[in-house]
């Protein structure tokens, strides 16, 4: 197992990071998952609503993996915690800017934690009645989620461990690393 000393990430620096999952499980994961959006989609036109910001990589390379034809548009939100993950609030700081109405929308996350960002979203944009909303993550942590509804496209399951690279951050950093490190066990961010 590959590992790092995490830097310029105030007291979580000097952190060991543990790589997680390498680029290229990376890449051959999007081409699995891109075959089977694509088989999904065959003769549609989704509009693919990437979650800003940690999704933006993921989004890049998993849109290049699509034989069908997609629109992309973007939505920012930011979330504050309580004490009990799934019980945070959400608020919208970036709407959608493309009509979604009777449209099929793929919303890709760069990560799928309590759920509650995604089922914030889902409601939103069901008030726009689009045809069909799906999800796609690239991380998935099965100990954490709380939701109503099936994720559809699901990356990699992974422990409940805080991750960063790929598009995901810690304070913002980290985002550009090409894989997922993992910090320790039991730390919390
Ligand atoms: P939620 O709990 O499913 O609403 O996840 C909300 C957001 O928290 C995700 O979109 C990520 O931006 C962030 N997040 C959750 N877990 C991690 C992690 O392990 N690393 C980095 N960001 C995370
Ligand atoms: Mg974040």
């Amino acid at each position: 197992m590959k590992t790092m000393i995490a830097e310029n990430v105030g007291k979580y620096s000097g952190q060991i990071l543990e790589e997680l999952i390498t680029a290229k499980q990376i890449q051959t994961r999007i081409g699995e998952l891109g075959r089977k959006i694509s088989a999904d989609y065959v003769g549609k036109t989704p509009i693919v609503i990437g979650v800003l910001n940690g999704s933006i990589i993921f989004m890049a390379d998993l849109i290049r993996q699509l034989s069908t034809a997609c629109e992309i548009d973007f939505i920012k939100i930011t979330s504050y915690y309580g004490d009990v993950k799934s019980s945070g609030t959400v608020r919208l700081l970036k709407d959608i800017s493309c009509m979604i109405t009777q449209r099929d929308v793929i919303v890709v996350e760069d990560i799928i934690d309590s759920g509650l960002t995604a089922k914030f979203i889902r409601q939103r944009l069901l008030e726009s009645e689009p045809s069909s909303v799906a999800f796609a993550t690239l991380l998935l942590k099965p100990e954490m989620i709380d939701l109503p509804f099936e994720v559809d496209y699901a990356g990699f399951e992974i422990p409940n461990r805080f991750v960063v690279g790929y598009g995901l951050d810690l304070d913002q950093k980290m985002r550009n690393l090409p894989s997922i490190w993992a910090f320790p066990e039991g730390m919390e961010v």
